[in-house]
């Protein structure tokens, strides 16, 4: 008898249970109606009253082992498979999709770093302008045609008749009343003109503005610069060229053309056969301006030049549609993820 025990002790404890199913089995072969206990609890009648006790006892341990190792088990198994039923640690990793930085953003850091490296600023302003910022500092008089130049959207707000601005010098007009000289910022942000949309033409685009101001600035300065920032963002064979122009708050003014990096000069259809491509616009502050702002002209003088991204992003990666940049076409954006 003692030895029955003995086995079916090592029998439960070597009991390999690792699913539910296999519990059921165990409980019905050791705890169920018609378990191998009862069938030793029915066999303690013939064991010698001497020994009763004993064989009565270990009887009961060994149920008692039973029911122990059963409702740990159960326990244990349940809760896994609650969490195995919503957590499959087997399957792979979901992957999430990476993002990627708008390209106009990725183009905007890069200019903000070229300049930043030769010790440039960066200066930030409102959106939303009053007249005296986006104009007449900038030696745009009242009624003056060349307001013209830059079809502006107005508000209305409780200070009166606001412009969102139509180009960034609103920034610098404000960091040239709020900083002495030498000042060297570039001002990057988002300009709005009342433009019909098409390929060409947007009612906003984004700038970045740039403005130097010393004692003896010159032309050639500004010539320098500029050839430094075209050979840093299109390549050390990039050059530039200089076209005479008009903005008011500048003069001279010139407008800035690279060498068509598509077609190496040799002549295609984005420079048009000309080799060269425009990017941007600059002149010597116009000293009227220095003056608006609380500078004087006799001792600073100063240049300032001003590009739209979207026009750089285009020649850097051969986009020819303006209405692709804020459409949000997630197949357009995705060509950009490698980038910086
Ligand atoms: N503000 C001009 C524009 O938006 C660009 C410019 C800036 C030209 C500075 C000359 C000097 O068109």
């Amino acid at each position: 008898m003692k030895e029955k025990i003995k086995s079916i002790e090592q029998e439960i404890n070597s009991f390999e249970i690792n699913d539910l199913a296999i519990l059921e089995k165990f409980r019905i072969e050791f705890l169920g109606s018609k378990n191998k206990l009862k069938d030793l609890f029915g066999e303690l009648k013939t064991v010698p009253n001497e020994e009763k006790k004993e064989v009565g006892q270990l009887l009961n341990g060994l149920r008692t082992l039973a029911e122990a190792k059963f409702n740990n088990l159960k326990d244990s198994l349940e809760n896994n498979s609650q969490e195995s039923s919503s957590i499959d640690t087997s399957r792979p990793g979901e992957i999430s999709e990476i993002g990627a930085r708008h390209p106009l953003m990725q183009v905007r850091s890069e200019i903000i770093e070229i300049f930043s490296r030769i010790g440039y600023t960066v200066s930030e302003g409102p959106e939303i302008e009053d007249d005296w910022h986006n104009f007449t500092a900038l030696n745009f008089p009242p009624e003056h045609p060349a307001r013209d130049m830059q079809d502006t959207f107005f508000v209305e707000s409780d200070k009166g008749e606001m412009a969102l601005r139509t180009h960034t010098s609103s920034v610098q007009v404000r960091v040239m009343e709020n900083q002495k000289p030498p000042i060297r910022t570039i001002s990057p942000g988002r300009v709005y003109r009342n433009e019909a949309i098409s390929a060409r033409a947007h009612c906003f685009f984004h700038q970045v503005e740039g403005l130097y101001i010393d004692k003896n600035v010159s032309f050639a300065d500004l010539k320098q610069t500029l050839l430094y920032f075209a050979k840093e963002m299109f390549g050390e064979n990039a050059q530039i060229r200089l076209r005479p122009s008009y903005f008011p708050f500048t003069e001279p003014s010139a407008e800035v053309d690279v060498s068509c990096t598509i077609c190496n000069s040799k002549g295609c259809n984005v420079c048009k056969y000309s080799g060269w491509l425009e990017i941007l616009g600059c002149g010597m502050v116009d000293p009227a301006v220095l003056e608006s702002c609380g500078i004087d002209s006799k001792e600073y003088s100063g240049f300032a030049f001003g590009m739209g991204i979207e026009r750089i992003t285009q020649l850097k990666y051969k986009v020819n549609d303006l209405r692709l940049y804020s459409e949000n076409d997630v197949r357009f954006l995705k060509q950009f993820t490698g980038n910086i």
